[in-house]
């Protein structure tokens, strides 16, 4: 996020907040996690691969048994999620769409050629999604966005680990996506999260904050 907590611009491109090293320090967190999840805005909107980039990174998990790249899971209530963006289209590991019950059948014809699409109820409840995850063999979810999404995670508990990394601008242009939304979080000033690491990674930071007892330091 920025220095005032947006994860991006207003209004045109997508804004890169990270510098190189750290975006190599998430391809290494995404080699080492079974899934990773994002909103269907950021499908939408950053039109992102989510694949882990570096080969030996790759090659290390298929040493391992594994796919060279995570599952990749997305969430939606209304579907409207192109078939040929890259989440879709680049790599051939599992794609799962979590969809809200309405408009399952819609997505089932659109999606289904190219992702497995789950009846996710209606409304859709993130603990009943990664329970559901956990069943599919997910021991560990990144979750990597928008704030939606993060808001979810983290208001009802389900995070056991937050990497937030500050990039040295401002955006100040309070129309642009937040990291969080409103809620009620557990972590107040009441009962304080633990700060487990604080590491400078070139002009940016990234403060790694210990969110549950499942926290693996
Ligand atoms: N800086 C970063 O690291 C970073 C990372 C990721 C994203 N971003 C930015 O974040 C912005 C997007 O964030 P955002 O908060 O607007 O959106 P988001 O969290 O990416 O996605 C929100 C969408 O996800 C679906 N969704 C989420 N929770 C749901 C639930 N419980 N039930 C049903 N559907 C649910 C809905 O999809 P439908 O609309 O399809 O129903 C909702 O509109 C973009 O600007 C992107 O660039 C930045």
């Amino acid at each position: 996020m920025s220095i005032d907590g947006y994860l991006d611009r207003a209004t045109g491109d997508r804004l890169l907040l990270s510098n190189e090293a750290d975006l190599d320090r998430v391809d290494g967190v995404r080699a080492a996690c079974d899934a990773i999840m994002v909103g269907a805005r950021t499908v939408r909107q950053d039109n992102p691969r989510l694949l882990v980039r570096s080969p030996e990174r790759r090659e290390a998990r298929v040493a391992r048994g594994l796919h060279p790249s995570p599952v990749k899971v997305t969430v939606t209530a209304g579907a409207r999620l192109d078939p040929c963006a890259h989440f879709f289209a680049a790599g051939d590991c599992a794609k799962l769409v979590y969809c809200a019950s309405p408009a399952l059948a819609g997505a089932r014809e659109r999606l289904g050629r190219v992702a497995t699409v789950l009846d996710a109820g209606q409304p859709v409840d993130l603990r009943r999604v990664s329970e559901d995850l956990f069943a599919r063999g997910v021991g560990r979810l990144m979750v990597e966005g928008g704030g939606t999404v993060h808001t979810q995670f983290l208001t009802n508990d389900l995070a056991d680990e937050l990497h937030l990394v500050v990039a040295p601008f401002f955006v100040g242009d309070s129309r642009a996506s937040r990291f969080v939304g409103d809620g009620s979080f557990p972590w107040n000033p009441q009962r304080r999260a633990t700060l487990a690491e604080v590491r400078q990674i070139g002009d940016v930071v990234l403060l790694r904050y210990a969110l549950s007892d499942r926290f693996d330091g």
